[in-house]
């Protein structure tokens, strides 16, 4: 079995007694395994037996007794036995006619009576690797009965004269011969001449230490394959230079070989030396007349392709240098290769490449020249490349690129490319990973090809975008990586919003490390066939609804800040990965876990990785150990809103006429009244509680209304722009601390503040920071049992667009917010209820804030 070689690869029957201890010993549906056994002598097993595994164990002798008659038996093996040696006694496998293939390979010392063998006549596969044999077991008899064989493996030997004995010229359908590792010095002619006529498939004469230096003078030795017809012929390993290769194949010229191994030779000069030749267009000469289609001259030395090197390949399919130090390629050193299909130069030392390295190759398909040091490539090295299908160029240093035909699959990953230039590449399957890119530009530029289906770009530096073409509409991409770059950088500055706009057959986006912290509106918008979406590892804490295509169906949204779970977000899809995320876990979960019990979704990833963060309470709690109780708020609200709804309805009646005469004065009104207080309670003022906070409130607004919050609340306000203000306020644009993450900036704002006012606009709602800060404030109400929040309206906002959000909704309805006043003269007295506001401890009562509260337990 494989497992019997692999640990005779290992080398210790050691190592396999302990594998092999514990597994039973059993007979099982025609197959017996005793396999490491510690048996000393053949175990009896049924007449039906198909299969008989007996490796590991410690049997010394089979003979003739050892086996009952065992018709149907088909594979034997009693390899690796752990005992000094192993002798076959003569006929011991006589009761086996039927046997096909016999292993007794890996028995260390292994002693043949000369009739071991009698009988195996449908044997073909013999395996008798490390074995100590010597070359008597080919120059004598033993193998006389073996006219089925067809492979034979005497590899790890001790052979030293290839001389097989006139009975292989019976053995008419052996075509695969194993010689590797023994101690052959030399196969001159008449030495296999009973292997004549034959076809070997396959002929291993690899590490055989062939022609060494002291041998007999082989020059005069003739063509040792003489009338043979060889598939795949390895010489590899033998420590051949330039010259004996020469030699070689100029003995062998004529003899029929498809495929000729020399891996790990030792051709060439090497880098740095001078003592060893590089091959030239003699070496390979004698291979002229031998239609050889696959050549291996991989891991040796060559530094220097000469001229015409292969010119007598003209057969030549495919080529294999990879592993030398390959350094130069001289003119026309691939001349004559007009069938060459594929061209391996990969791990060689190439460091440029001129305009006619590739001259004579006009049928390439596929040139490797990955993992060398390339830095510079002439203007069109490619250009008659015709048939070109993949050009690798993995792993180099490439800084500019030349142009390219138009081919299938181009790897250019691992370079260092600053941009595309205006090269159009047109491929198929374009990896351009781990470069230095850094205009998202040149992803239009790529675009123009419209046949492209695969563009990586992963691992780049794209910040920037400065494009001069649009994409084209009749696109093919339907696959592209942009993960590990830095688009957050583009799109906050509002370029390339458009970059997916038209690629319409995209199916998978990686967009994950991006350090994106908000996704710009409609960005996917033109994605109408996208499946797979990746947003792992960036900074989103909020997803808008409608922001993914419908037909998405898989997204990662891993190793995130999202605090919350919308259901509306998630509808379309199948696969879902929210782990290592930093959820705020409040009533809002229980409709998630609901909704994700019922709909179609799975969700990736251990459950123990998707989390609460927040409350403190729940820090790293899984989901699925969370219960939350209490949560039923729609119900406890009716009646609330009921009676809220009578109350302000009387109250609205009685104060209307007093309202629409105080309506038209109230500014002045209003200033007398202040003038009066203000006096009356100079001293109070002195007395605000400076205690515990370190903000008076934390106000919060989107960025963009950022101006007319400044002019508006800031300048009457915040102590730090006039004098006459009190308040300390916190705001983003000042208070928070560059570097910190942003949520946590918000965190600290909201717990240092003794109030929060949220200005909620047009541009509030859409901003997911400032609705998940709004959230998070609310929940201090929830937690602390604190009323932190003040709500500001600003512009005209219909309840519906309001109600929308969650958070407003549920604030909404249990407390008022304040209206911006539409009309100037009322400026004044909002500002004053405002400061009110914020100086109002609001301590959520107990008694009636138990049913609102959510309980919030951990099961243990
Ligand atoms: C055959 O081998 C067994 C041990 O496996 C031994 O006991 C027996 O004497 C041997 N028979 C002959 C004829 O050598
Ligand atoms: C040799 O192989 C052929 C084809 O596989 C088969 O038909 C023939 O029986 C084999 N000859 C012997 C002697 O096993
Ligand atoms: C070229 O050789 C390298 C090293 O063995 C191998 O990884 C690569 O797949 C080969 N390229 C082709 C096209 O076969
Ligand atoms: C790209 O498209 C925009 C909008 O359709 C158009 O204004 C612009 O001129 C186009 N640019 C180019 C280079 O075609
Ligand atoms: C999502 O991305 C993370 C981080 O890259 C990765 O570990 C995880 O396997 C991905 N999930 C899925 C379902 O592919
Ligand atoms: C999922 O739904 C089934 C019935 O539809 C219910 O029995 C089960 O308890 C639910 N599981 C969870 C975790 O809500
Ligand atoms: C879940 O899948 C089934 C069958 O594929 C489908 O009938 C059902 O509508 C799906 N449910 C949801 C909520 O998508
Ligand atoms: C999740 O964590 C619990 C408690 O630490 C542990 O018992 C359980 O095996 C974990 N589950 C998985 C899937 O890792």
């Amino acid at each position: 079995t494989m497992l019997h070689h692999l640990v005779f690869l290992l080398g210790t029957s050691l190592v396999a007694k302990e594998i092999f201890a514990s597994i039973n010993c059993y007979y099982q549906k025609q197959i017996a395994r005793y396999n490491g056994c510690s048996l000393t002598e053949v175990p009896l097993v049924p007449k039906d037996t198909l299969v008989f595994w007996l490796n590991f164990n410690k049997i010394r002798q089979v003979n003739a007794s050892s086996f009952p008659l065992l018709e149907q038996l088909l594979i034997l093996e009693i390899g690796t036995q752990s005992v000094s040696s192993v002798t076959i006694g003569k006929a011991a496998f006589r009761n086996l006619p039927n046997l096909q293939t016999l292993d007794l390979g890996d028995n260390k010392i292994l002693h043949l009576d000369p009739e071991a063998f009698v009988g195996l006549s449908n044997v073909n596969t013999l395996r008798l690797f490390h074995n100590r044999l010597d070359e008597s077991i080919l120059e004598e008899d033993y193998l006389r009965d073996f006219i089925s064989l067809e492979y034979l493996d005497l590899s790890s030997n001790q052979i030293k004269i290839l001389r097989p004995h006139r009975l292989f010229y019976h053995l008419k359908n052996l075509t695969i011969v194993n010689l590797k590792y023994n101690q052959i010095p030399i196969i001159c002619e008449g030495h296999l001449d009973s292997f004549q006529g034959k076809f070997f498939s396959l002929f291993i004469l690899n590490s055989n230490y062939l022609y060494k230096p002291t041998s007999e003078d082989w020059a005069n030795c003739g063509n040792p394959f003489k009338n043979i017809a060889l598939g795949t012929l390895d010489l590899g390993s033998n420590g051949w230079g330039e010259d004996k290769v020469q030699h070689f194949l100029t003995a062998v010229n004529g003899t029929p070989i498809d495929f000729l191994k020399f891996k790990n030779h030792i051709m060439g000069s090497g880098f740095g030396f001078k003592n060893f030749r590089d091959p030239d267009k003699d070496t390979f000469a004698g291979l002229a007349r031998s239609g050889i289609r696959l050549l291996d001259i991989s891991h040796g030395f060559i530094f220097s392709l000469n001229p015409y090197l292969f010119q007598s390949l003209g057969d030549l399919e495919w080529l294999d240098l990879n592993h030398n130090k390959i350094n130069q390629i001289q003119k026309q050193a691939f001349f004559g290769l007009r069938n060459l299909k594929t061209l391996n130069l990969s791990y060689n030392l190439l460091g440029e490449l001129y305009n006619d390295a590739f001259e004579g190759l006009q049928n390439v398909k596929l040139i490797d020249l990955q993992q060398n040091h390339i830095g510079i490539i002439a203007q069109n090295p490619f250009r008659d490349l015709l048939s070109l299908e993949m050009v690798d160029l993995r792993d180099n240093a490439i800084k500019t690129l030349p142009s390219f035909p138009s081919m299938a699959t181009i790897f250019l990953s691992d370079n260092k490319l600053l941009s595309i230039g205006s090269q159009t590449i047109r491929a198929t399957f374009i990896n351009l990973e781990r470069n230095r890119l850094a205009n998202l530009g040149d992803l239009y530029i790529l675009l123009q090809v419209p046949n492209v289906q695969y563009i990586l770009l992963r691992q780049n530096r794209l910040s920037d975008c400065n494009k001069h073409v649009n994409v084209s509409e009749n696109n093919q991409l339907i696959y592209l990586d942009l993960g590990e770059n830095m688009l957050k950088l583009v799109w906050d500055r509002g370029l390339c919003l458009d970059v997916f706009r038209a690629l319409s057959n995209l199916l998978v986006l990686h967009l994950n490390n991006n350090y994106l912290t908000a996704l710009p509106q409609d960005i996917f918008s033109g994605l109408k066939s996208l499946n797979r979406l990746n947003l792992a590892s960036n900074l989103l804490s909020y997803l808008p609804p409608d922001v993914f295509p419908e037909s998405l169906k898989t997204l990662n949204m891993s190793e995130n800040q999202l605090l919350s779970l919308a259901p509306e977000v998630f509808m379309t899809l199948s696969l879902l990965d929210i782990t290592n995320n930093r959820f705020f876990c409040d009533c809002t979960l229980n409709t998630w876990i609901a909704w994700v019990n019922k709909s179609n979704v799975t969700l990736a990833g251990s459950e123990n990785d998707t989390y609460c963060v927040l409350p403190p309470g729940l820090t790293r709690v899984p989901f699925s150990s969370v219960a939350l109780d209490g949560c039923n708020e729609d119900e406890l609200q009716k009646p609330l809103q009921f009676s809220l709804f009578i109350f302000t309805s009387v109250t609205l009646i009685m104060f209307l006429t007093a309202v629409i005469v105080f309506n038209h004065f109230r500014g002045t009104c209003f200033v007398w009244y202040k003038t009066i207080i203000g006096t009356l309670l100079k001293e109070r003022k002195q007395a605000i509680d400076t205690s515990a906070y370190k903000y008076d409130a934390y106000l919060c607004y989107s960025n963009r209304d950022f101006e007319w919050v400044q002019n508006s609340l800031l300048k009457h306000l915040d102590s730090q722009y006039s004098e006459k203000n009190r308040f300390t306020l916190c705001f983003e644009e000042r208070d928070f601390l560059p570097g910190e993450d942003h949520i946590t900036n918000i965190r600290d704002a909201i717990w240092n503040s003794r109030k929060t006012i949220c200005i909620v606009t047009r541009q509030f709602l859409k901003d997911g920071w400032c609705v998940e800060a709004f959230n998070f404030a609310q929940s201090r109400y929830f937690c602390d049992l604190k009323d932190v929040l003040i709500m500001v309206a600003v512009g005209s906002l219909s309840q519906y667009q309001l109600m929308k959000y969650k958070p407003i909704r549920v604030f909404v309805q249990r407390s008022q917010y304040m209206q911006w006043p539409e009309d100037h003269q009322d400026v004044d007295w909002f500002l004053n209820s405002l400061s009110h506001q914020i100086l109002q401890e609001k301590k959520v009562k107990k008694k009636s804030s138990v049913t609102e509260m959510q309980t919030i337990r951990t099961i243990s």
